[in-house]
């Protein structure tokens, strides 16, 4: 039986409602934020990591994580999701945000992501606004690298 470990960060919540879908597809897995408690990749036989992307930067929790746990992260199988709204920016943000070898050895994929208005401040949506043209809030899932995800985990 593999043991296997969600950690994530989220500020609007969306990370956290993909963290939970993985959950309920995979059964089985601790969960955990990682602005509430710690995590030791070393325990566990996978991983997945998710993390929201502002201004083009992962969370610097988790990318704090991920440095601190690399040689560990690199010898098992190891999934990060990005969960953010500019998907043509994927290459760009994954280059920026991840070494060479986090890049050939992770799963690391835009999994989806959300505009909330109703939990945005006044200058985020303002932000928003004049840059995508968006008011409304909705959702995306890209259900395609879903399943990819759940394969790479399970296999
Ligand atoms: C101020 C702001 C900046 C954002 N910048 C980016 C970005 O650079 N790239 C991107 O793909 N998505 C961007 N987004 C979209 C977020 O990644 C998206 O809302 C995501 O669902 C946030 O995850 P969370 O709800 O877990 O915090 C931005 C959203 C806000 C409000």
């Amino acid at each position: 039986m593999n043991k296997i470990l969600l950690v994530y960060a989220s500020k609007k919540g969306m990370t956290e409602t993909l963290a939970e879908l993985i959950k309920e597809d995979l059964g089985q897995i601790d969960l955990v934020n990682i602005n509430e408690k710690q995590a030791d990749p070393k325990l566990y036989d996978k991983i997945i990591i998710g993390s929201p992307i502002y201004i083009g930067k992962i969370h610097k929790k988790i990318k704090a994580w991920i440095q601190q746990n690399q040689d560990s992260l690199l010898s098992k199988t190891t999934a990060v999701y990005l969960c953010g709204m500019n998907f043509n920016e994927e290459k760009q943000v994954i280059e920026n945000n991840f070494t060479k070898s986090e890049i050939n050895h992770l799963f690391i994929k835009y999994l989806g992501g959300a505009y909330r208005f109703d939990r945005l401040n006044f200058l985020e949506k303002f932000m928003i606004k004049k840059i995508t043209g968006e008011s409304q809030s909705r959702q995306e899932i890209h259900q395609d690298v879903f399943k990819e995800l759940i394969s790479y985990i399970q296999a």
